[in-house]
């Protein structure tokens, strides 16, 4: 038995050696280098190549390196009877919420605006915005969305979150599906976007949700590119209903160099580092999901396929 790896563009020695410090009795096999196909019972996947899963008889699960499975879900051949199933560990939700408050702080404060004005020797002081001014609200309420939207409530802020079934937060108001969607706009000046990817949210943050937020309103996207139109953000930035946003993913990675997000003074672009997962930290909860799927006992962090996260 073999716990295949597959990456792209990433280098994945490092992934091995995390793995077999984990369990030295590992079979771990990176591709293309594969010995013998009819071993490789999971695999752990970023971006593997469309086509590929149907060439291992005994596959049993595919594991995301990370925590976002859309790359796995959008394999049209990905078998039926396949378990899908992601890494999320304390540390990838400690970052995430280290980078969307900076984030919140950096524009509340005009932090990213006094970097700009310090590469032109600018001495100019802007408003602070009160805390009480900014009306956050957190779409996506999951394993990132929920500890996000309570860390800005920690904070003092005013959070409120949408997600698909209803919820009880401490101190955060909940608003749940799309009847509840335009209230929870309305009541918003600050969006953040923690939702996964699927058929249903791609393209969510469009012009008709931007034209309900409170003007102007601030977006951040941590999620995925595909949830943003691209050219409905340039609209809506200039129309003034919206005063700026901070991005993390793109619908192109890494973003194109003519791209014209990279020239709006009012864009904040990080290159996809919200929350980065190293090796060391996920290889203990890899190597017990490849143990219960060979055993048949299904994985922990498990997709559910039908709802596509
Ligand atoms: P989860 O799958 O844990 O949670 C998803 C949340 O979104 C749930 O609260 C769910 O509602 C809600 N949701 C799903 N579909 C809908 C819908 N149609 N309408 C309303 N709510 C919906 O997601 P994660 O927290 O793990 O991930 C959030 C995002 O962050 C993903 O896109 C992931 O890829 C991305 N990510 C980005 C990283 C980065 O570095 N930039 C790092 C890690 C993750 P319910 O609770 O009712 O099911
Ligand atoms: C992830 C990511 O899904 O980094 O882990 O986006």
């Amino acid at each position: 038995m073999s716990l295949l790896l597959v990456a792209g563009d990433r280098k994945l020695e490092s992934w091995k050696k995390a793995l077999q410090q984990t369990d030295p009795d590992l079979d771990v096999e990176i591709w293309p280098d594969v010995k013998n196909r009819d071993r490789v019972q999971f695999m752990v996947s970023w971006n593997h190549p469309k086509g590929m899963l149907n060439r291992f008889p005994n596959l049993k699960a595919v594991s995301s390196l990370g925590a976002g499975v859309d790359h796995i879900l959008r394999d049209p051949d990905l078998p039926d009877d396949l378990w899908v199933c992601r890494v999320v560990t304390p540390s990838l939700i400690r970052q995430m919420k280290e980078y969307v408050l900076h984030a919140v702080l950096s524009y509340q404060r005009n932090f990213t605006v006094y970097a700009r004005q310090k590469q032109m020797n600018r001495w100019s002081v802007h408003e602070n915005r009160p805390h009480d001014s900014l009306k956050i609200g957190v779409m996506g309420l999951g394993e990132f969305g929920r500890p996000v939207a309570e860390c800005l409530s920690d904070n003092g802020y005013q959070v409120a979150g949408w997600s698909r079934s209803v919820k009880s937060l401490e101190g955060i108001s909940h608003f749940a599906g799309e009847n509840d969607f335009d209230e929870f706009l309305k009541s918003t000046n600050l969006l953040i976007c923690m939702l996964p990817l699927t058929k249903e949210t791609a393209g969510i943050l469009n012009l008709e949700l931007m034209k309900k937020l409170i003007r102007p309103a601030y977006l951040i996207n941590v999620a995925r590119g595909e949830h943003l139109v691209d050219e409905d953000l340039i609209y809506a930035l200039d129309k003034g209903w919206l005063s700026g946003a901070w991005l993390d993913v793109f619908n192109e990675e890494p973003l194109p160099e003519n791209h014209p997000f990279w020239n709006r003074p009012n864009i904040m672009i990080t290159p996809h580092v919200a929350s980065v997962t190293r090796p060391a930290e996920a290889a203990e909860q890899i190597v017990e999901n490849y143990k219960r799927v060979i055993s048949g006992i299904p994985p922990l962090n498990r997709v559910d396929r039908e709802k596509g996260y």
